[in-house]
């Protein structure tokens, strides 16, 4: 049996990107960015998932205003970095993984959320980042296939915060009946707080989105009651993104371990906010590393979180 052992949680600012792919990292700015991602490559690393699943958006880069589905499922064997205005980004091709999406997209229709289908699509910074931030830069191939799933949060009306968080459920539900033994962790991308236009530009709401990760982890359904407007009000017209966050989150547990958290102000014009949430219940049977891993991250724990807050006191407003 297949099964989600992790969530994580991670903006994915296109100029991380562009610092990664520019050989920016060390720069002081980008620094404090990058070091909160130090701990979550090791976690990544030791945690070996055999599937990620991806959810982001698409930021009109293979769908434009012409056509934008509200949950695309990616289904294709490969999905090639989208060309954003400067030419494609330096990373490889992602690689799907096709039998378990198409399992899936049947799970999931049949149990009334009605995904798009979607077998040939590019990809954007939305997906491509945060694989960076996991995964650091590997040259010829990303170490596991992964399966994107688009989330309309570009134009009105976004799926709800609730309709989220009951798709990872549908989610979860779908790979633990798919007959193969994989390990597979979810990711929920973008966010936290920004706006990136109107009088508001440049709006970031430290305090809202750090009550938004408490409740990620201790309280999600808390969350899933939160209306559109309220992040729009609270978070600025792009923090909406967060809602993609509840897909992950219905996917775990309802009880899980946060292992690792960072925080800082800003990465271009956002908050950058990332979580790492584990399952109780033992990884995959074959499972070699999951559980050592699930119990080094425990072990971690309190010095993470340590370390989290040392880092984020830094960049925090
Ligand atoms: C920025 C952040 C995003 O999530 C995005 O998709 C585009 C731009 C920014 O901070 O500039
Ligand atoms: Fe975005």
């Amino acid at each position: 049996m297949a099964r989600i052992i992790a969530g994580v949680g991670s903006s994915h600012v296109p100029a991380i990107g562009a610092a990664l792919d520019n050989g920016k990292t060390e720069e002081p700015y980008w620094k404090r960015v990058f070091s909160g991602f130090e701990k979550s490559k090791q976690w990544m690393a030791q945690a070996k998932p055999d599937v990620a699943i991806v959810v982001y958006n698409d930021h009109a880069s293979a769908f434009s205003v012409e056509m934008i589905p509200t949950f695309a499922l990616g289904c294709a064997a490969e999905f090639p970095p989208a060309d954003e205005g400067w030419g494609p980004r330096p990373v490889p091709v992602v690689k799907g993984h096709p039998a378990l999406a198409a399992h899936i997209a049947q799970s999931v229709i049949l149990d009334e959320f009605d995904l798009t289908i979607v077998n040939k699509m590019e990809v954007d910074h939305g997906l491509t980042v945060p694989m960076n931030l996991l995964f650091g830069q590997p040259k010829d191939a990303w170490p596991c296939p992964v399966i994107p799933l688009a989330v309309n949060v570009v134009m009105y009306p976004p799926p709800t915060g609730h309709r989220c968080y009951m798709l990872g459920k549908a989610i979860r539900k779908a790979v633990e009946s798919y007959p193969e033994d994989l390990n597979v962790v979810i990711f929920g991308t973008g966010g936290l707080s920004h706006q990136i236009s109107g009088p508001r530009a440049g709006l970031i709401n430290s305090k809202w989105d750090k009550s938004f990760l408490d409740n990620l982890t201790r309280d999600p359904k808390k969350l899933t009651r939160i209306p559109h407007i309220e992040y729009m009000r609270e978070a600025g017209a792009e923090g909406i993104e967060m809602v993609m966050w509840l897909i992950m989150r219905g996917a775990l547990d309802d009880k899980v371990d946060e292992v690792y958290r960072f925080y800082t102000v800003p990465a271009s014009n956002t908050a950058v906010g990332h979580i790492i949430l584990e399952n109780r219940r033992k990884a995959a049977g074959k499972s070699r590393s999951a559980g050592k891993a699930r119990a080094a991250g425990k072990s971690r724990q309190a010095a993470a979180r340590k370390s989290t807050q040392r880092i984020a006191s830094k960049g925090t407003r």
